[in-house]
């Protein structure tokens, strides 16, 4: 949502927290602002809308020396993206300063209250409120103040406050939104997540709900919301900085595409044996519980709901207990039964997801048992889970998902036989078939990646066509759902992704020479059917972009341009299907001069419900 990052210690805060911020884009890109207090006391803020290279321009040249400071990237929530409702935001007596991400919920009646007070607040945001309610508290203690002023507050936090006299001190405290503490030699960082400070250091504290952190040079304690101390353990984080950068790529959704190979080995990776055995350690602690399952419900969104799709498909199948996927911000008002019995998994690549942690525990309260799929160690999903999976894939920088896509469908597949297997309804031979199959992936992968060079070609020759229409049945269908989101999010191109036999009842007629028809026709029970409905498209003058299994002898006979991919597993045959179509949105973005790595309107992490 909003990227926050934080810096107490000997060296110049201002390129720190610049640098920071370029790590944190992804989070929100709106406006971006920065706090320092220079070595004279004195408070310099500054904040521009729109990206950080406005603020950049603005500070250039009179950013002054400091040693302590606060800078925050911002997807707007309360208030419009303005210079106006940019963080930083301060108190009456401009003393104070306050970064946050997340939500106050009660912050009418607060800022209600502070204007009968007498406070003159400035902007239209709901951060502006908690610089006023610490400005009432100070006592010359500024994680004390703050401390009260959260007791004060209802919502979703992470708040990195400042006092222009303690000037060596940061206090940041996290509720239901991520915030990290970097640890270093004589210095200290408050970060949204780790990209932003590893160049620093590898030392870090996932703070956890309700957390309280007073930060200074020479060190972190944390308390509660109450003052009563806590030990948090100190992490080692073992990617690199590097690993976050483009590595040669013009962008990070190229690059992310072009690791997908690497990102499935390491998902795979300690979970299919050399002697063919899917092996899931982290399901150990709820065997007993997944015995008595009789239910499976997944929930996510977004790309991660696509995947979840492919996983109840699976799970169903091997399991024989009705599965299905619901995206989060549907699942609570509609509940399913929710008893123990009910597996519920939750699918996200943050870990973050407002909209898939709020249905997450819910289910918990209910006692159901729950498997969390997620990239991000230390995300608040870990916390909300029984047992966690993580994908392995790396850091994931665009905005667009695309590594965390085929991973969390490798990752659902293997649960998936995991859980089967367990009670005894997978087949051996199956098993065998999956976990060849399975390591085969990545370097099928790796040949799929070699159509980039075409497909650049072919985004090309379709950049002007009014609109897209993606089909696929089984398997295929969520490649095709995955197929036209990540055409319209980067490209802003409109795309339809629709189950191939609904064509007929009703988006066909949107089909003509203007609107191409992109049909994953892949090796599978239903390509048959498939092609029927590629038919009906073409009899419509729509062109037919397919995506299709190597050696087919068929389709080239009604298709005007095919993607061969390899042949595998019907169950991981979308990990493939997808690859050309990531490509293809990625080439028509560039050929369209959008900002892939940043679309428009879009953040990465989405902590609102
Ligand atoms: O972090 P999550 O997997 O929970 O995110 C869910 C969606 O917001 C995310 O997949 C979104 O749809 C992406 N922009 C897709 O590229």
């Amino acid at each position: 949502m909003c990227g926050i990052v934080g810096y107490t210690g000997p060296r110049e805060a201002g390129p720190i927290l610049i640098e920071g911020l370029k790590r944190l884009e992804y989070r929100g890109y709106d406006s971006a602002g920065i706090a320092l207090v220079d070595d004279s006391g004195r408070m310099f803020v500054e904040k521009r809308a729109g990206k950080l290279a406005n603020l950049q321009t603005a500070i250039a040249d009179r950013t002054p020396h400091a040693a302590i400071g606060l800078a925050h990237t911002r997807w707007a929530t309360h208030g419009r993206p303005n210079d106006l409702n940019a963080h930083p935001h301060q108190d009456c007596t401009g003393e104070i300063t306050v970064i946050h991400n997340g939500i106050i919920e009660n912050f009418r009646e607060l800022r209600d209250g502070l204007e009968e007070r007498g406070h003159t607040l400035t902007s239209e945001t709901d951060t502006e409120a908690i610089a006023h309610l610490i400005e009432e508290a100070y006592q010359g203690d500024i994680a004390e103040a703050t401390r009260a002023a959260l007791r004060l507050i209802e919502g979703a936090y992470a708040l990195a406050v400042m006092h222009r006299g303690e000037s060596d001190r940061l206090v940041g405290a996290r509720q239901n939104v991520p915030l990290v503490v970097g640890l270093a030699d004589g210095e200290t960082f408050l970060a949204s997540d780790v990209a932003a400070i590893l160049a620093h250091t590898d030392q870090v504290i996932f703070l956890e709900e309700g957390d309280v952190a007073d930060l200074r040079p020479w060190g972190v304690t944390i308390t509660d919301v109450a003052g009563r101390p806590i030990e948090r353990a100190v992490t080692t984080i073992t990617w690199t900085a590097a690993a976050a950068e483009k590595g040669g790529f013009d962008h990070f959704m190229l690059k992310e595409i072009n690791e997908q190979p690497t990102a499935l080995r390491q998902s795979i990776a300690g979970r299919v044996s050399r002697s063919d055995e899917i092996v899931v350690d982290e399901l150990a602690g709820l065997a007993d519980r997944l015995a008595g399952v009789r239910r499976i419900e997944l929930v996510a969104c977004g790309t991660a709901y696509y995947a979840a799709l492919i996983g109840a498909a699976a799970l169903q199948d091997w399991t024989g207990l009705p599965a299905r996927a619901t995206v989060g911000s549907e699942f609570r008002y509609s509940p399913p039964p929710l008893d123990p019995e009910t597996l519920v998994i939750a699918v996200t690549q943050s870990g973050e997801t407002a909209d898939t942690i709020a249905p997450t525990r819910f289910a918990r309260e209910k006692g159901c048992p729950v498997i969390a799929v997620t990239n991000t160690v230390g995300s608040a999903i870990t916390r909300e889970s029984d047992a966690v999976l993580f994908l392995q894939a790396g850091p994931e920088v665009a905005v667009a998902a695309s590594k965390t896509f085929v991973t969390q469908v490798t990752t659902l597949v293997i649960l998936a036989a995991a859980i089967a297997k367990a009670r005894g309804s997978l087949a051996a031979d199956r098993e065998t078939q999956l976990a060849v199959a399975l390591r085969a992936l990545p370097d099928a992968a790796q040949r799929t990646l070699e159509l980039n060079a075409d497909i650049a070609t072919l985004a090309r020759r379709y950049v002007n066509s009014r609109g897209f229409m993606f089909i696929g049945r089984g398997y295929g269908y969520p490649a095709a759902l995955e197929g036209a989101l990540k055409l319209k999010e980067v490209s802003y191109v409109h795309a339809e992704g629709y189950a191939a036999g609904e064509l007929k009842h009703g988006p066909i007629s949107l089909l003509d020479a203007e609107c191409p028809l992109v049909a994953v026709a892949t090796r599978s029970t239903v390509y048959d059917k498939v092609i029927s409905n590629v038919m009906e498209g073409r009899a419509r003058d729509a062109r037919v972009i397919a995506v299709a299994t190597e050696g087919d002898p068929q389709i080239a006979r009604f298709a005007d341009e095919v993607c061969w991919v390899p042949d595998t597993d019907e169950v991981l045959s979308p990990i493939l299907a997808v690859i050309p179509l990531q490509l293809f949105a990625y080439h028509t973005a560039v050929a369209r001069g959008t900002d892939v790595d940043q679309p428009r309107n879009l953040a990465k992490s989405v902590t609102v419900e």
